[in-house]
């Protein structure tokens, strides 16, 4: 299987971040100088290679991407209160919200600054993609923030909020490696379409590790969700499925002030556990895959050169972290 992590990681440690004022350089080198999986710029070349013969054509959207990702998550931290990300510190904790605030947006920027170097037939294209999902992304953190002091959030606007803040950077990012593969706007839709199905899965499974993954392998901490009061699949099918009693309990933990997290995070959890909804979304994320799956399946394009990323789309359906 084609892998391209080292040549992602090459050329993320190949950008100079030496500059003044180092409060927002040292944070920006921070984040991306720590890795995580880098699944948005794989996406992106395994999708070019689709197409061309070289993937490394793709590099320039695929680091883009990778930035605004990394520009996201130190926004999100301050947003959900996450103290640690990929085993360290989140950027917020470690400086303040202020030096988050304007690291990001730096880094926010850095990334529209990459992307404009990429000179090849589609730049529009792969500009306007490219602020298309960020205003997309801001929509769904905002919507996930405005779902947290609600209690009759429906898993059609969970599925509408996911696919705006998570899923449409995986489907960016394919169809960005799809416009620089020259591909026709058919395979370009399919490859987004499969991007926003796996996107959907993937968040599934990130709030499900939220609850049950462990915190060395995770990297972050699990709970987070419950204390925030985060509208998830899991949160929203035990509500469908709880009874009233139960349905009761977790209202009074929603606004619940004198118990620590931890008895919260456990109570809420014993409740999920009583109606086994673990093994609904890992169902719900099995269904998006076959959707996934299927939509690759149209592409207009040779079976055997599907492979590599139906593998990598496999790996990432049984992530732990
Ligand atoms: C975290 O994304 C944010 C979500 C959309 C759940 P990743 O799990 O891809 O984070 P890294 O980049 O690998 O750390
Ligand atoms: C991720 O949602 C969405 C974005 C970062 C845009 P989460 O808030 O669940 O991501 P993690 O769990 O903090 O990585
Ligand atoms: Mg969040
Ligand atoms: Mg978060
Ligand atoms: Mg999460």
């Amino acid at each position: 299987m084609k892998d391209y992590s080292k040549l992602i990681a090459e050329e993320m440690s190949a950008i100079n971040w030496q500059k003044q004022p180092i409060n927002i350089y040292q944070p920006i080198e921070y984040i991306l100088s720590q890795g995580g999986k880098r699944i948005r710029p794989q996406l992106c070349l395994l999708a070019a290679d689709l197409f061309i013969d070289d993937a490394r054509k793709a590099l320039i959207p695929a680091i883009a991407f990778e930035m605004l990702h990394n520009f996201t998550l130190i926004h999100d931290d301050i947003m959900d209160k996450a103290d640690l990300r990929r085993g360290k510190e989140t950027v917020y904790k470690k400086w303040n919200t202020d030096i988050a605030i304007l690291s990001g947006d730096a880094l926010f920027a850095k990334a529209f600054e990459q992307m404009l170097k990429y000179k090849g037939i589609g730049n529009v294209q792969l500009m306007e993609l490219l602020t298309q999902t960020t205003i997309e992304i801001c929509e769904g953190q905002q919507l996930d923030l405005d779902f947290e002091s609600r209690d009759d959030v429906t898993i059609e606007e969970y599925i509408n909020m996911v696919r705006l803040k998570t899923a449409v950077m995986l489907a960016g990012c394919l169809k960005a490696g799809a416009i620089v593969g020259g591909a026709n706007a058919k395979n370009q839709d399919l490859l987004y379409q499969f991007g926003i199905e796996i996107g959907l899965a993937f968040q599934i499974q990130d709030d499900y590790l939220d609850v049950y993954a462990d915190v060395a392998t995770f990297g972050k901490n699990v709970g987070g969700d419950i204390a925030d009061n985060k509208k998830t699949y899991i949160s929203l099918k035990t509500i469908e499925l709880a009874s009233s009693q139960d349905k009761q309990l977790l209202k009074e933990y929603h606004s619940a002030q004198n118990i620590t997290k931890i008895e919260k995070f456990e109570a809420v959890k014993a409740i999920y556990d009583k109606y086994n909804v673990a093994l609904s979304a890992k169902e719900l994320i099995n269904t998006y895959y076959v959707k996934a799956k299927s939509s690759l399946s149209q592409l207009e394009v040779e079976n055997s050169k599907m492979s590599d990323l139906l593998s990598f789309a496999d790996k990432l359906m049984g992530r732990k972290y």
